[in-house]
């Protein structure tokens, strides 16, 4: 198991999202946190419809109500506090959550 450091939690606010990339199985990875009604989520940040970011490389992951993420390829929207997706082309399928913990205010990522 391994840690790594992606953040603090304070910069964090209510619908805040940070991208941050790390090696699974040595292969660059990509992620994102948000804060949803207070809670600290973490996913990979692949789609589960094709292999591609949610986001443009902008950070923006949830709908303009606040209350999904969306892919803004194709408009999949996924719960944040479970990363199921709820509608569009992957409807029943879940992002993959990634293992996160705070420690002393600093977000870390937690590997297998
Ligand atoms: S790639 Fe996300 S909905 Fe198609």
């Amino acid at each position: 198991m391994s840690k790594v450091k992606i953040g603090r939690a304070a910069d964090l606010e209510e619908g805040g999202t940070l991208t941050f990339q790390f090696t699974r199985n040595g292969k660059p990875t990509d992620g994102f946190l948000a804060r949803f009604h207070g809670e600290l989520v973490a996913y990979e940040n692949r789609c589960r419809h094709l292999p591609l970011k949610l986001d443009y490389d902008d950070g923006r992951f949830f709908s303009r109500d606040g209350n999904h993420f969306l892919c803004q390829t194709h408009n999949a929207i996924y719960e944040p506090l479970t990363g199921l997706c709820v509608q569009g082309p992957c409807e029943g399928e879940s992002l993959k959550s990634l293992k996160i913990e705070v420690i002393k205010g600093y977000i870390w990522l937690v590997l297998d």
